[in-house]
């Protein structure tokens, strides 16, 4: 299943199954984080005798799990570390970039989480959470309220998924401050990735290089380069490839071609140079020269934005309630009085009809009573044409009716 998704789009790049080559030979890192590190080892191979055969994973059932935070600043090689975990115990790394997963994976999130779970189950493979900052400290990069809802749900059950899992789990974080207590009570050890010092970056110059085939100048001083710069093992590793580049790129015959000294300064000043625009376009003036105050300033700018979005965030909640009931009273009032309308209409049209009605009645009437006044006067004219007619009829018959009796009298 989770093999249907990596075959989609850009989700190739957020889970990725890894055949690890780097081994704590390629890594060189401060006393401290190496016996950290090593201590980490012991566990992971104990675990077995510890859980298994001597029965305390009978007792305890959750939270056993081996779960390791690798926390700093960016490029002081916690990836190829958690690579050099899984090359140790013959494993695969199964990594996830929990940022871009969690941006682009909305709305599935939390189904995948599990995806993830049991796919690296079933390759018994090292779960390596990459960028993992939101799921220590439970921030968001996207501020919607949706989002981050759907976050802390997908972080809720990764937790889960945590407190159940039996094989090793590394997260990598930038951010060490303000952990989630429900993330650090999983977490069994938090390994501490500092920045190189100049012994360790004089020898993370070298181990850039191919121990043969790399050609190098005379000149070339990595010691110096290390007081020089006091960059992470990341900053060395791209300017070493582009003093490569440098040195590749020049006029003359390739086998005549040597990297300088002058090419791996002026790369690495090109590598500064880049990063200052980069967090200046991102926190502003305030850096100053020094990388580790650079890396601080940095983190800090980064911390104090996202408190300030939380803050936001946080602030606008209640606005947004009472914008939300104000909305809600405004359909009401307007679906009421869109009711009342309608009633209204109603109601005038049943008047209109009514007094349409009463006026066709009384418009029959008149009507009605016109045509018999008509008929009257008709007949009202026919009656005084007779008089004249009957009177000089019946004038003259009364007149013969009184000679006829006046004779039969006499
Ligand atoms: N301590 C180190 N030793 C050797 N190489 C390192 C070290 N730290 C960083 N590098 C180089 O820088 C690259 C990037 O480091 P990476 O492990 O990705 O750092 P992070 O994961 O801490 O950001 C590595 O591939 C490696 O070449
Ligand atoms: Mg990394």
């Amino acid at each position: 299943m989770l093999r249907d998704l990596l075959n989609r789009g850009p989700r190739r790049d957020l889970v990725e199954l890894i055949t690890p080559r780097k081994t704590f030979a390629d890594v060189i890192l401060p006393d401290k984080t190496r016996r950290a590190l090593a201590d980490t080892l012991v566990q992971i191979e104990k675990h077995h005798l510890i859980f298994g055969s001597w029965g305390l994973g009978e007792r305890h059932t959750t939270g056993t799990g081996l779960i390791f935070n690798f926390a700093g600043p960016p490029g002081t090689g916690k990836t190829i570390c958690a690579e050099a975990v899984a090359n140790l115990l013959g494993r695969r790394l199964y990594k996830v970039r929990y940022s871009e997963l969690e941006s682009c994976w909305a709305g599935e999130t939390g189904k995948n989480i599990v995806a993830v779970f049991r796919e690296a189950r079933q390759q018994d493979a090292v779960l390596f959470f990459d960028e993992a900052d939101s799921i220590a400290s439970r921030r968001f990069t996207a501020m919607s309220l949706g989002y981050e809802r759907e976050a802390n749900q997908a972080v809720n059950i990764l937790l889960k998924e945590l407190e159940y899992y039996d094989g090793v789990v590394i997260f990598a974080t930038n951010l060490c401050a303000n952990f989630d207590p429900a993330f650090e009570r999983r977490v069994r050890t938090h390994i501490l990735f500092e920045m190189p010092g100049v012994h360790e970056r004089e020898l993370i110059w070298k181990a850039q290089l191919h121990p043969t085939k790399t050609p190098l100048a005379g000149d070339v001083d990595f010691r110096a380069l290390a007081e020089e710069f006091a960059v992470s093992g990341g900053d060395v590793k791209n300017a070493v490839l582009k003093a490569a580049q440098i040195a590749a790129g020049e006029e003359g015959q390739d086998h005549r071609k040597r990297i300088a000294q002058r090419h791996f300064r002026q790369a690495m000043q090109d590598v500064l140079g880049a990063k200052k625009v980069m967090d200046q376009s991102l926190f502003g003036e305030a850096l100053g020269q020094d990388t580790g105050a650079m890396m601080l300033t940095a983190l800090q700018g980064i911390e104090t934005r996202l408190h300030a979005l939380e803050a936001e965030s946080e602030s606008l909640r209640p606005q947004l309630a009472t914008v939300r009931q104000e909305v809600s009273i405004v359909l009401e009032g307007i679906s009421g009085r869109v009711d009342a309308a309608q009633r209204e209409l109603g109601d005038t049209r049943r008047a209109l009809a009514e007094e349409m009605s009463g006026l066709r009645g009384a418009l029959d009437e008149r009507l009605l009573a016109l045509s018999a006044h008509v008929d009257a006067r008709l007949r009202g004219a026919t009656l005084l044409r007779l008089p004249r007619w009957a009177a000089a009829t019946t004038g003259a018959a009364l007149l013969l009716g009184a000679a006829l009796a006046g004779h039969l009298l006499w």
